[in-house]
């Protein structure tokens, strides 16, 4: 899989396109929820310091070990990978890291990137059972805040991360192919405009930490079966707990990038709601909730790591 990210983003240029990081902005901190943004990512709105405490005294120093450097994931990493999470400055570490949807997910520990990607194998990298314990912590604190769920659980029920888990699998099992292709997703994510660039000039082969490409076999092979890749389309609504648990159009992923919200900055711009994509996404959504309110859904299916 490595290889073929590295190909694509040599074969579309890519280095250099979205090169060095400036420093324009203002208080990085400087958003209602103290996360810099307004993208959406805290549905409840609440106060998120606690997670953020977690996040710097428990998370940082691991990332900042572990994935940091210039041809990794370092802020001012100057190699090929361009989920450039680890912030230089410890303070602006969670802000940084929270606002890569390609890192953390939804926040459920069974799907966000920072656990499940390791977990699967990347670059010989392995987490201590502490480092996982610590980094679970978090991820905890981070999806029960930003979705007001902050009682906890009653003994035996269902986990939010559990939850998470269990509503991708059922929504993968109702989704087709013949679905996604009536939706259009392929030729109007590949084919969509941004800034004069179009999306799957950078993102074909799934490169950078989201899938576009017009050829719709590549995309749905990528898009309806690896977790990382689907949720930056759909998420998960937790906000009614676990219980209610359900899937809904991710509008937070693209709001970061098509804005150049920080870390984002250099990325190509366009309208993240109202576009040829998210009319695709809109029926496919549609589609699938159709087949399950119909009963003619397939078994659960499981997205990989
Ligand atoms: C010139 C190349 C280029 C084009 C064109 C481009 N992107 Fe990206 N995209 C990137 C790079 C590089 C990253 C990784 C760095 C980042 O997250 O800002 C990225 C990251 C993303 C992410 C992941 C953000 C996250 O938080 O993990 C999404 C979603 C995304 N792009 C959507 C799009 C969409 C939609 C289009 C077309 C409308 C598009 N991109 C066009 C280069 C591009």
């Amino acid at each position: 899989m490595r290889a073929t990210l590295l190909a694509a983003i040599a074969a579309f240029g890519l280095v250099g396109c979205v090169g060095g990081i400036s420093s324009e902005g203002g208080d990085p901190l400087d958003s209602p929820d103290g996360d810099g943004n307004d993208n959406g990512d805290n549905p409840a709105g609440s106060d998120l310091s606690a997670a953020k405490m977690l996040f710097d005294t428990n998370v940082y120093p691991v990332v900042n070990a572990k994935c940091s450097g210039g041809a990794c994931h370092s802020e001012t990493a100057t190699g090929s990978t361009v989920t450039r999470f680890v912030a230089t400055d410890a303070a602006k570490g969670w802000q940084t890291a929270t606002n890569y949807a390609a890192l953390v997910g939804n926040y459920a520990a069974s799907a966000a990137p920072i656990l499940t990607k390791v977990k699967a194998g990347h670059q010989g990298k392995t987490y201590t059972p502490t480092e996982e314990a610590n980094i679970t912590a978090w991820l905890n604190k981070e999806v029960e805040l930003r979705n007001g769920q902050t009682a906890p659980p009653p003994t035996g029920t269902e986990t939010l991360s559990a939850a998470t888990e269990r509503v991708l699998s059922e929504f993968a099992g109702c989704m087709t192919k013949t679905d996604f292709d009536a939706a259009n997703m392929a030729q109007a994510w590949g084919g969509m405009n941004a800034n004069g660039q179009e999306c799957d000039n950078c993102h074909a082969t799934g490169g950078n930490g989201f899938v576009a490409s017009r050829l719709s076999t590549q995309m749905w092979n990528i898009f309806s079966v690896k977790k990382y890749y689907f949720l930056q389309y759909m998420t998960v609504d937790l906000t009614g707990g676990a219980a209610a648990a359900k899937i809904i159009v991710n509008t937070t992923s693209f709001k970061g990038v098509s804005t150049g919200q920080d870390p984002h900055r250099e990325h190509p711009q366009f309208n993240s709601t109202t576009n040829q994509g998210m009319t695709a996404l809109n029926s496919l959504y549609t589609a699938t909730l159709a087949k399950k309110a119909a009963g003619t859904c397939g078994a659960p299916r499981p997205l990989q790591n």
